[in-house]
């Protein structure tokens, strides 16, 4: 595992944006695993200003993201494809029909955790998995628990993760408390993974980093993966 520690937000951002986009550019038909949040808006950013600085061509890149809300759809402004168009997608060069979030929104969601999980799999899997990492350890929505659940499933979310989501909606009771998530086993079968987080993760992703390998710090679980990178930032 590499850790890079940076002083600042921008900083860590655009070192992440270097390593995504050092990914397109070695295979431009990479499978990118995205994730949303407040922790990669910089280094989307930066994506962007990549392509309009004609370095990044995206035309052949395809994307699978980490998760989505249940019941929210696709033009709410707190669901996950909207923000990943938001973003990323409507400001380069992809194909919107090579970008995948899950269907949270579908009628039977057992059905589409299993069509999600072996849509990644018929990909040939994820190239490079962006992950950020939740206060209580989760990556993707995969809560502390007592297993590490191997595949794309729905889950109910915690009270910490439902109270840390709510700064985005008007009302805490808009907040979905389910969703559908990649699973442990989804994230560790990517090739390459990147996490980065904020100052706020420091204590969370010294446990994740260095503490026992347990489902109750989901993110331990990346001690065993042969190429992690963890960028952490010094200052918001
Ligand atoms: C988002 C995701 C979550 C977030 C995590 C950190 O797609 O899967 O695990 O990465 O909750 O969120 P931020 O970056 O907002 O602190």
């Amino acid at each position: 595992m590499r850790i890079i520690k940076t002083k600042t937000y921008e900083e860590m951002s655009a070192i992440a944006a270097g390593i995504i986009g050092g990914q397109v550019l070695l295979k431009p038909n990479c499978v990118l695993g995205l994730a949303t949040g407040s922790s990669p808006i910089g280094a989307y950013k930066d994506l962007v200003k990549s392509y309009e600085d004609g370095i990044l061509d995206f035309s052949e890149v395809r994307t699978v993201n980490l998760d989505e809300y249940c019941g929210l759809d696709d033009t709410n402004p707190n669901s996950y494809r909207y923000f990943m168009n938001d973003h990323l997608f409507d400001h380069v060069n992809i194909d919107k029909a090579n970008t995948h979030v899950p269907n949270g929104h579908a009628d039977d969601l057992e059905e589409e955790a299993v069509r999600y999980e072996s849509f990644i799999q018929s990909l040939g899997g994820i190239d490079l998995q962006l992950l950020g990492i939740g206060h209580n350890g989760h990556i993707g929505f995969n809560e502390p628990t007592d297993n590490f659940p191997a595949t794309v499933h729905t889950v109910q979310l915690t009270e910490s993760t439902i109270n840390a989501n709510s700064r985005l909606f008007e009302r805490r009771e808009d907040v979905p408390t389910q969703a559908i998530t990649m699973g442990i086993g989804t994230i560790m079968k990517a090739k390459k993974i990147l996490l980065i987080a904020g100052p706020d993760k420091a204590e969370i992703v010294e446990k994740a980093c260095f503490g026992k390998v347990t489902p109750e710090v989901p993110a331990s679980v990346l001690q065993l993966h042969p190429d992690v990178t963890v960028i952490l930032s010094a200052e918001k």
